[in-house]
């Protein structure tokens, strides 16, 4: 695991000396000096000196006496000068980020071909540790098998006989690929394929040439019922929002106040305010610039550099003590390609110090408790291939990904996908709380114990989404209890602050 330090500057775009390294890990608030420091550098400089760090601690600091394996075991409450307060400073660490630089000599093609094979690779050693796939075999022996056997493959083709109606899946691993049959209405299989998804079929073999096996029962990569959940054992909150869109003319600039003299204890609910630690933003931070045919006559900021200032500045305007995570979605300027990278400097640089920019997806560790935030490109591939799947509940969707390990499998629709040698869009680990944006909507659900939030947005309906049939559900937020995954959904949307619905997880 990454020094988290070197991590927190990173995520700022710093790089540190060594010596600079040394004397803040010995210093006693090695958080709040490295927020010092970021923000002493500025725009100006990405490099953070020893000199930067002597200017404010003074040459006699100590050096090197200590190297904290996580923020939140930085020590601070208990110094005379802190709060006097049970909780630790927040603790924030970052477990997964899917993107990675593409080397710039790569053939797409072999690219693509590494990117599938290491799906492949992820998703059958998952199945290979599940019950329920007896007598496995490779996809190139069926044809030489008779009876049940089990096999797992990547989904290369769905199609549909064109007399009875069955389904006839043509499946692939890497010993190659083999046709199978799922009888139309097959009890046991009822969830329809997606196209690259990786399953295991149990199967009837049958050796006689010109007859195809048939699929008696699919097994998806799926979560554990089984594993460690992660919860903190003192009152921390954290606050997730989604698809700001700054920039627009429909952002809510009224409501997005309301949520800010919430953070601040002048709202309903001082007490729930003060127990807040992080906000997590699932992406769109700002509204981008030709995104759609159009967009201009949307945009109130039509300079995405200015669309970032001012995201800044709305950004300010949250209690510093209070950690941001921030990812990008398909409007902020960033490359679409998923997995997406964090924000380039020069735009990371406008936002405050206590804002941490990070790529989509990205799964972090909040006090411990473990956060996947997708800012959801996907939906638009998977919800018309999944019947009865709609924008108005994404979290369903979530439960598929879910059951798929994987945040966007299908190669060749609306989402592209970055060449990279590993799949950064698989779920993996296994997260507590999953966070996504785009549908801007509201929803609130739960998956064999992973809370799932679709985060609404700060955008109000546009012209574009009334043509295309979207009815946001905007100025919302979830407020949810580290301690055991309960919530409060806030509404912002109207001048009275309402706590809605608390829903426990
Ligand atoms: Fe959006």
């Amino acid at each position: 695991m990454q020094d988290p330090l070197i991590g927190y500057f990173q995520s700022h775009r710093k790089l540190v000396e060594g010596d600079a390294l040394d004397m803040i890990r010995g210093a006693p608030q090695p958080l709040d000096l490295s927020r010092k420091l970021i923000e002493m550098a500025g725009t100006d400089s990405p490099f953070v000196t020893r000199a930067m760090v002597e200017s404010l601690l003074g040459p006699e600091a100590p050096t090197g006496v200590r190297v904290p394996t996580r923020l939140d075991q930085i020590p601070g409450a208990a110094r005379p000068e802190a709060a006097p307060v049970a909780a630790p400073p927040p603790g924030f660490e970052l477990l997964r980020e899917g993107f990675e630089p593409l080397p710039a000599d790569r053939d797409p093609l072999q690219a693509y071909g590494a990117l599938f094979a290491h799906r492949f690779a992820a998703l059958s050693r998952i199945l290979r540790g599940r019950s329920g796939l007896p007598d496995l075999h490779p996809t190139s022996s069926l044809r030489t098998q008779e009876g049940e056997l089990s096999i797992i493959g990547m989904v290369r083709e769905i199609r549909t006989t064109s007399e009875k109606h069955h389904t006839i899946l043509t499946v692939e691993d890497d010993t190659g690929t083999v046709e199978v049959l799922v009888p139309k209405g097959s009890p046991t299989v009822r969830e329809p394929f997606l196209l690259d998804e990786v399953v295991g079929l149990r199967v009837r073999a049958a050796r006689e040439r010109n007859r195809i096996s048939i699929v008696t029962g699919v097994l998806r990569p799926d979560v554990p019922t089984t594993r460690e959940m992660h919860r903190t054992d003192f009152d921390a909150r954290v606050l997730f929002v989604s698809d700001l869109h700054v920039g627009s003319r429909s952002f809510m600039g009224e409501a997005w106040g309301r949520l800010v003299d919430f953070l601040k204890g002048q709202g309903p609910d001082p007490a729930a305010a003060e127990a807040v630690r992080h906000v997590v933003i699932a992406g769109d931070l700002v509204d981008g610039i030709g995104i759609y045919p159009h967009q201009e006559d949307d945009l109130a900021i039509l300079d995405i550099f200015e669309q970032y200032a001012e995201l800044g500045r709305r950004l300010r305007e949250i209690p510093s003590r209070i950690q941001v995570v921030a990812i990008p979605g398909n409007h902020d300027a960033v490359s679409p390609a998923e997995p997406q990278p964090a924000l380039p400097l020069e735009l990371a640089a406008t936002l405050p110090s206590s804002v941490r920019v990070l790529g989509n997806p990205a799964t972090f560790s909040l006090d411990g408790v473990v956060v996947t935030a997708y800012h959801g490109r996907a939906f638009d591939d998977l919800i018309p291939a999944l019947p009865g799947a709609s924008y108005a509940r994404p979290t369903d969707v979530m439960k598929r990904m879910l059951a798929m390990r994987h945040l966007a499998p299908m190669y060749g629709g609306k989402t592209p996908l970055s060449p990279q040698s590993r799949d950064g869009l698989l779920i993996d680990p296994v997260p507590d709380i999953f966070v996504t944006g785009h549908a801007h909507t509201f929803g609130v659900d739960q998956y064999k114990g992973i809370l799932l939030l679709n985060a609404s947005t700060w955008q109000a309906e546009t012209e574009y989404q009334r043509m295309r049939n979207i009815s946001p559900v905007p100025a919302r937020a979830a407020l949810v209890r580290l301690t055991d995954l309960s919530l409060e959904v806030l509404d912002f949307s109207r001048a009275e602050v309402r706590a809605a619905d608390e829903v426990a997880a």
